[in-house]
């Protein structure tokens, strides 16, 4: 089927109330009509994603951020010009016609603009605001391909749009404006550094149990496989006889004998690290090992995101439900 094809018919599918699973420059996401709250709760269905998690807004242009909120303070108008297209969503106050599926029945709401051609296409096809979370299970890795969102999803979804992998590989980076000033809600495409140079001074917000970003809950990005991060080269000899995966930032010499190692980014470059670490995690959990070793990653710039979903995956043993 060509592109072009595709993408009209799953517009078509959202225009009729269905749900259609498509590649953004971040992660694939599993998007309905925002003003279809039936079709909204079959997103939630899916996923098995509690209610009380609310989903980002996709749209087309950045004059459409106006129809689905009640203000846009300086400073989130300034964000949405420099970063729109691309991997930023800013939480503002939300105009009344939003349904509260959407929002899980918060006051704001979430938006940003994809930096994605057939993203873009579908999202002006189906005439209507996209609601989408990531395309996975909750609680797990988010899909940057097609063929992960089958593996996780399959015939539950009318239709997955195959864009190939996605450039960026983490999820967008959240900033809210709700209480004034702007609040990090979760690092992510964007970099904090490149933010700051912007607005100046953001607040980090921490993670909390109720958090405000519920996408923020510890244990978030959980592979089956336990991660560890914090190990140290004197303790590899008691895990001599695991079975063990090491996730490495960059191309190194190693004196344990992994059953396997996933390389990041070869030249150390945390942009390319991000584009492969959900990728590469995956391919790790599906090794059946005993423990897979993650390398740390230098938190600065798209390290920062990387470092949170690492420490996500690696904090087993809250409950999220
Ligand atoms: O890159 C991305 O953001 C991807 C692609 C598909 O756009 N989407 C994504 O969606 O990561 P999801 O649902 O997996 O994560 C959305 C996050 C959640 O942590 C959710 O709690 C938060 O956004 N969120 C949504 N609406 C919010 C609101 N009104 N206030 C605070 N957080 C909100
Ligand atoms: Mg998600």
């Amino acid at each position: 089927m060509k592109d072009t094809e595709a993408i009209r018919q799953a517009a078509e599918i959202i225009r009729q109330g269905g749900i259609v699973a498509f590649p953004t420059e971040t992660v694939y996401g599993l998007g309905a009509d925002v003003y279809n709250p039936l079709a909204v709760a079959r997103i939630f269905e899916v996923k098995r994603r509690p209610y009380f998690d609310p989903l980002i807004v996709h749209i087309a242009s950045p004059a459409h951020l106006k129809k689905l909120v009640k203000d846009i303070p300086s400073s989130a108008r300034k964000l949405t010009e420099r970063f729109w297209p691309g991997p930023l969503t800013v939480v503002l106050l939300k105009e009344e016609h939003i349904p509260d599926i959407v929002t899980a029945g918060l006051p704001s709401i979430a938006v940003r603009m994809p930096d994605h051609l057939t993203a873009l296409s579908l999202i002006k096809e189906s005439k209507c605001p996209i609601a989408a979370p990531s395309a996975n299970s909750f609680g797990y890795l988010s899909p940057t391909t097609a063929e992960h969102v089958r593996e996780q999803l399959g015939d539950q979804v009318d239709l997955i749009l195959d864009g190939g992998p996605c450039p960026v590989g983490i999820e967008s980076t959240i900033v809210s404006f709700l209480d004034g000033k702007p609040g990090l809600l979760r690092p992510g495409g964007v970099s904090l550094e490149e933010i700051e140079s912007v607005i100046g001074k953001v607040e980090i917000s921490p993670i909390q149990d109720r958090p405000s970003a519920p996408g923020m809950l510890p244990r978030h990005y959980a592979p089956r496989t336990p991660i560890v991060i914090d190990w140290d080269k004197k303790h590899l000899d008691s895990y001599r006889d695991k079975r063990i995966g090491l996730l490495a930032f960059q191309e190194s010499e190693h004196f344990l004998k992994f059953q396997h190692i996933e390389v990041l980014s070869k030249k150390g470059n945390v942009r390319e690290a991000a584009a492969n670490l959900f990728s590469a995690i995956r391919r790790l959990d599906a090794l059946d090992l005993d423990l897979i070793l993650a390398e740390p990653v230098p938190e600065a710039g798209l390290g920062r995101a990387i470092m949170d979903r690492l420490r996500r995956a690696t904090s087993r043993g809250d409950s999220i439900q």
